[in-house]
């Protein structure tokens, strides 16, 4: 019998339609802009969710009318298991839509097995194709394993989004470069800005903008035409003349489209975030390891979700403190 899901919507009148699970926090690379240089304090592998914990919140969750699930990390190969547990994902019932978003140092080997189970789409973290400069800001000389990656997919035929923080005084050099890969490859090459997450690695500042990374790359490639923006989507697409892909600008520090956000985060810890903003509103790894039945923790989501921040903003005013810095991409999970 199949059931049909209630779309479960929040009261600003966004549905949940996504969720995004970090796989884990630990990582491979060293990206500045994620972490200092000796790593976070990792938490204790007992700490993290259980891909058996992970497959039952999940499906908890489609049930509620989530469609979409993202593995994200840390970087999800460095957690043993990762294939596996797509597996299992891809029997879930209403789950239609699977992806992660991985730095590519281990991923090359494992793509025609990802296409095989039917990973739509992979985003590939690539912030310069310039060797040196790679390993400037990952701490690590990768470049050419995150290269083979990238040729794996394409040739597979998964769908491909590259993103790039763009980075003042360490990255600005390369944005032309990579949206060159646009001109004669079908991907979608996606500028973010830099968000404050860093591990405590800097103070952020934001001298490049969305508007900045736009025009600075429009003197180079003349207009972009903006594309319609899918909803739910974070950047903004615009496809450049005579390029097969597409240049997409994410403007996470900006904040400028919360208004159709559909997504949830399960932290590599088992917390919940109804927004990349907030402190964390729900510890679900304490309820499914309490015995919580499954009402119990559909009550729960749903309850946090109903009442989530109206946008980035206030969820960033609601924190206890407001250093965001002491928050690393790596156990958010991007
Ligand atoms: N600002 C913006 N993007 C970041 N990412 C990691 N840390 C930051 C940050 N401080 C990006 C990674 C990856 C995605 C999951 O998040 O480059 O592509
Ligand atoms: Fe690792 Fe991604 Fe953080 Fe870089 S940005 S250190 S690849 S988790």
């Amino acid at each position: 019998m199949s059931v049909t899901p209630t779309v479960l919507y929040d009261s600003h009148g966004r549905p949940l339609e996504y969720v995004r699970l970090a796989v884990t926090d630990r990582c491979n690379l060293r990206c500045f802009y994620c972490m200092p240089e000796e790593g976070i304090q990792y938490v204790p592998r007992q700490e993290l969710l259980t891909y058996e914990e992970m497959t039952r919140l999940v499906t908890l969750l489609a049930g509620l009318g989530v469609r979409k699930v993202r593995l994200t990390g840390g970087e999800p190969f460095v957690r043993r298991g990762l294939m596996g547990f797509i597996e299992q994902l891809t029997h879930i019932h209403g789950i239609n839509d699977i992806s992660l978003t991985t730095n590519g140092v281990l991923t090359a080997p494992h793509v025609p097995e990802l296409a095989r189970m039917g990973v739509r789409a992979v985003n590939l973290s690539l912030d310069t194709l310039d060797r040196a400069r790679f390993h400037q800001i990952t701490r690590r000389d990768e470049l050419p394993q995150v290269l083979d990656t990238f040729y794996a997919l394409l040739a597979a035929g998964i769908r491909v989004k590259i993103n790039a923080v763009v980075m003042d005084g360490q990255n600005i050099q390369d944005l032309v470069p990579l949206a060159e890969l646009t001109r004669d490859l079908p991907v979608e090459m996606r500028f973010i800005e830099e968000m404050p997450f860093n591990g405590g690695s800097h103070a952020a500042t934001l001298p490049w903008n969305h508007r900045r990374i736009r025009e600075h790359l429009e003197q180079h490639f003349g207009a972009f035409t903006p594309l319609p923006t899918p909803v739910g989507a974070t950047a903004s697409e615009y496809s450049v003349a005579g390029h097969q892909g597409t240049i997409g600008i994410i403007a996470a520090y900006s904040r400028t489209f919360c208004g159709t956000c559909n997504r949830i985060r399960l932290t590599a810890e088992g917390g919940l975030k109804t927004c990349l903003y907030d402190q964390g509103v729900l510890d679900i790894r304490a309820m499914l390891r309490g015995g919580s039945s499954d009402a119990d923790i559909v009550a729960a989501l749903t309850n946090a979700f109903r009442y989530r921040a109206a946008n980035g903003f206030e969820a960033e005013s609601q924190r206890p403190l407001h250093q965001l810095s002491f928050e690393s991409m790596s156990t958010i999970g991007g």
